[in-house]
């Protein structure tokens, strides 16, 4: 298998997982990493590999704001092993190259997911706990023996808590206590998450291992009962010694929910008191229903909720902050119809325009960023 290893990418180096990668020296810019950098945080953002290498607007815009990259799609399963035992990593090739050529670092996105999954998993993982097990451990045996100089932070798993109810998420899925069902959760129990940990551990003792989730921010009932089942869960899985190093919070923001800093504060601290990290992962922010007359308005809004939120989040001690892609034109906002504004307005919950001008939402960043 000509894993990422054989681009040459060998000897990217390995670090204390608890720190984020040390990043190259390179002359300042004026871009949110360099900014965020001055300050100590490591900002980055979700990429598409095939506009990486198609255009040339996005590529620059990547290499001029970021500094921590995420493949939007090319690290899931989907994309990785589409078929049993036949891995690919040409798709994440080619975000690693870009990374390698821009001298960017790179994060890992997802190695357990209930989505992205190839269309032969699910049945494999009904076959019964033993077969689950083992396409388990080959995948990420797999994945993480070709990334390992290239990659050294994963979210191990995705999205494993439910959404409480009353939830403001679309995605209503059934849940078995505090855990969302899936095909993960029914073919090995909760006990999937400590294995999947556990395999990443054994497999690269220096990777960051990081859960990721949505839903954790707000200043309502059902993100206060999501945050004390993430506390329930990393505190079970700290005291079985199962390794973990993260808690990624995804900031899907949404203008209309309401936000208060002192209940993500104190959960961001509650965390770092257990000993863990956490990174904002997937930052943008959805419109409200009713839009205000005028774009600057709307950017006005925007801004202000996401300043309040990585402002809360980096005063709490955060110091990695991801975007879920630079660009209003490409977000998954607008693509997605479970998020996509009915009106046939496109969200504008990213820093840069469809245009790639920079916005309100970007000012607010580097305000955040200053005031770190
Ligand atoms: O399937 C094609 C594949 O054949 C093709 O080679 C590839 C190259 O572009 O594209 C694939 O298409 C789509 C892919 O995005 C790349 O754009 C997939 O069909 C589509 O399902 C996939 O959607 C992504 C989705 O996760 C599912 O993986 C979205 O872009 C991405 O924004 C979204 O991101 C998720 C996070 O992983 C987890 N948190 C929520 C977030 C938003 O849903």
């Amino acid at each position: 298998m000509l894993g990422l290893v054989g681009l040459g990418l060998a000897g990217c180096g390995t670090r204390a997982r608890s720190q984020p990668m040390t990043e190259p020296a390179r002359p300042p810019g004026d871009g949110l990493a360099d900014l965020a950098r001055a300050h100590g945080i490591s900002f980055g953002t979700a990429v598409q590999g095939e506009l990486l290498a198609q255009d040339q607007v996005y590529a620059a815009a990547v290499a001029a704001e970021a500094q921590l990259l995420v493949p939007e799609w090319e690290a899931k399963w989907e994309a990785l092993q589409p078929r049993e035992g036949e891995f690919d990593f040409g798709p994440l090739g080619v975000v690693a190259g870009f990374a390698q050529a821009q001298r960017k670092q790179l994060r890992g996105h997802a190695l357990v997911w209930h989505n992205a999954m190839p269309d032969w998993l699910a049945p494999a993982l009904a076959e019964g706990p033993a077969r689950a097990r083992a396409v388990l451990a080959a995948h990420i045996e797999g994945v993480l023996g070709a990334t390992q100089p290239l990659i050294r932070d994963w979210d191990v798993v995705n999205e494993v808590l439910a959404n409480p109810p009353g939830s403001r998420f679309t995605d209503q899925t059934p849940a078995r206590g505090i855990f969302r069902d899936t095909p993960w959760l029914r073919a090995l129990g909760p006990d999937y998450i400590e294995l999947a940990l556990r395999l990443a551990r054994e497999r690269d003792r220096t990777l960051r291992l990081t859960i990721n989730d949505y839903g954790l921010e707000g200043d309502t009932p059902w993100a206060e009962q999501k945050r004390q089942n993430m506390l329930a869960l990393v505190r079970a899985l700290l005291a079985a010694r199962c390794p973990l190093d993260a808690v990624g919070l995804q900031a899907h923001l949404q203008v209309d929910e309401p936000f208060r800093p002192e209940p993500l504060a104190g959960f961001i601290q509650t965390l770092h008191g257990m000993g863990l990290a956490v990174l904002i992962t997937e930052l943008d922010c959805r419109e409200g229903a009713n839009l205000p007359p005028g774009q600057e308005a709307r950017d006005g809004i925007v801004a202000a909720y996401v300043q309040q939120v990585v402002g809360t989040a980096l005063a709490a001690g955060c110091r990695t902050v991801l975007t879920w892609g630079l660009s209003d034109r490409d977000s998954w906002l607008n693509r997605d119809p479970d998020v996509a504004r009915r009106d046939g307005q496109q969200h504008r919950g990213h820093p840069l325009d469809a245009e790639f001008r920079r916005k309100a939402m970007w000012q607010a960043l580097a305000r955040s960023f200053a005031s770190a």
